[in-house]
């Protein structure tokens, strides 16, 4: 009996063309593993497909709950966005697949996944990663970077082997899609000076098409993880799909943006990630009221950009995201309470916040009555604060005849 491998079938014509080829190339039986993470597919007709061209097995799996709970939602608590501007929709769904692929893997007793990454980007280094890590008996099989079809030739690879072509219309974007963001890069988009087309978006409108009137949302959070939208309460996919469709139709959460990949390229990708955008807005807004200064400028400084490049960097099953995670974990104890934001065209902004763990105090805060704030201890808090900078003008200026009056760092006045 053949050997099995596990490939992650998307029902394209990339990985529809690998299933013979790897049967062909490798002599081992295909089994097919299609994810649904909210990308809308006809999934039974993508299994069908899958085993009429010769899979030997085609296996569909919800993984949308999987996704929020084990990956969204813990990357939203981190505030983890690379580069500043990219929620990590791609990024995020890689180890769950590879997770997945091992887990179907070592149901069949396979001897091998295989993915229908190209050898150019970071989803490659995610999976390969990923699977090494989870069972590093695994071989990974990657035949779109060893061979070397074009899509002419593959095309032609189908036709002569009787692989039905998927009937999506050839675009010239390659595309991911998952609950948490569709990425689009490629064909004009490779030119960064160019506007991308309006044709590429699917979840957002033009900001012009937005409507006049704002929409107020109000976001409920339990300890970092959004609960509910305008208090009614929501599973983690639906309360996302909700506000991917609320935000996207005020043309939020499009993000256009030269990327630093992992395997030292810039690239442009154009994102649509609404509900992303506006929930890391929310999350960071309710950590403002409910986290103490030096934590949250810890977190922000150090912790998020540091989880997100470990995302983006296929490192999910790290030491150091053990590590973080659990720094992020103990961060959000306090993070519940609801958020407020106006939706308008094109623009997502935090208009209230509250919480029963606030911090914020507006008897301390007020500049009118019922100020509670000690004045007088600001004056003790001065002197000690400012000490070391008086000693110094004293001592290394006063003290060598130099006048220590500057208009700033470096200039004399
Ligand atoms: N640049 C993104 C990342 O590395 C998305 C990659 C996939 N993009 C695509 N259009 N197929 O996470």
């Amino acid at each position: 009996m053949a050997h099995k491998v596990i490939l992650a079938y998307s029902g394209g014509l990339d990985t529809s063309v690998a299933i013979k080829w790897i049967h062909d190339e490798f002599g081992l039986d295909v089994v097919a593993l299609t994810i649904n993470i909210g990308n809308e597919r006809d999934f039974e007709s993508i299994r069908q497909r899958a085993l009429k061209i010769g899979a030997v097995d085609a296996v569909v799996v919800d993984a949308r709950k999987l996704f929020v709970d084990h990956f969204v939602w813990p990357a939203l608590q981190a505030g983890a966005i690379y580069e500043g501007v990219y929620p990590l929709a791609t990024a995020l769904a890689r180890p769950l697949i590879a997770y997945l692929l091992v887990k179907e893997a070592e149901k069949h007793g396979a001897t091998a996944v295989a993915h229908g990454c190209t050898g150019k980007g970071n989803d490659q280094v995610r999976f390969d990663v990923s699977v090494q890590a989870l069972n590093p008996r695994l071989r990974v099989i990657a035949p779109m970077r060893e061979w070397s079809m074009n899509r002419e030739d593959e095309i032609e690879y189908a036709g002569k082997h009787d692989i039905p072509i998927p009937a999506t219309k050839e675009s010239p974007f390659s595309t991911d899609v998952n609950l948490w963001g569709r990425s689009i890069e490629g064909g004009v988009l490779e030119d960064p000076w160019q506007e991308p087309p309006e044709e590429i978006y699917e979840w957002t409108v033009h900001p012009s098409k937005a409507p006049t009137d704002p929409r107020y949302v109000e976001i409920e959070f339990e300890k970092g993880r959004p609960v509910a939208l305008d208090g009614q309460r929501l599973d983690g996919p639906e309360l996302i799909e909700r506000l991917n469709e609320l935000a996207g139709g005020y043309g939020i959460g499009r993000i256009d943006h030269v990327e630093n990949r992992l395997v030292g390229i810039k690239s442009r990708e154009i994102y649509e990630a609404p509900a992303g955008v506006v929930l890391h807005q929310a999350h960071q807004a309710l950590e403002g009221i409910t986290m103490t200064r030096d934590a949250a400028h810890f977190k922000a400084a150090n912790v998020a950009p540091e989880y997100a490049k470990l995302v983006y960097n296929g490192l999910w099953f790290s030491e150091l995201h053990k590590f973080l995670a659990a720094f992020v974990a103990a961060s959000q104890e306090c993070v519940s309470g609801t958020i407020r934001v106006r939706l308008s065209a094109a623009s997502c902004q935090v208009v209230g916040r509250r919480s029963d763990l606030s911090l914020y105090s507006e008897s301390q805060a007020t500049y009118g009555r019922g100020d509670q704030f000690d004045h007088t201890a600001a004056v003790g808090f001065i002197k000690l604060y400012g000490l070391p900078l008086k000693t110094q003008s004293e001592v290394q200026m006063l003290g060598q005849g130099v006048s220590p009056l500057r208009l700033g760092p470096g200039e004399d006045a």
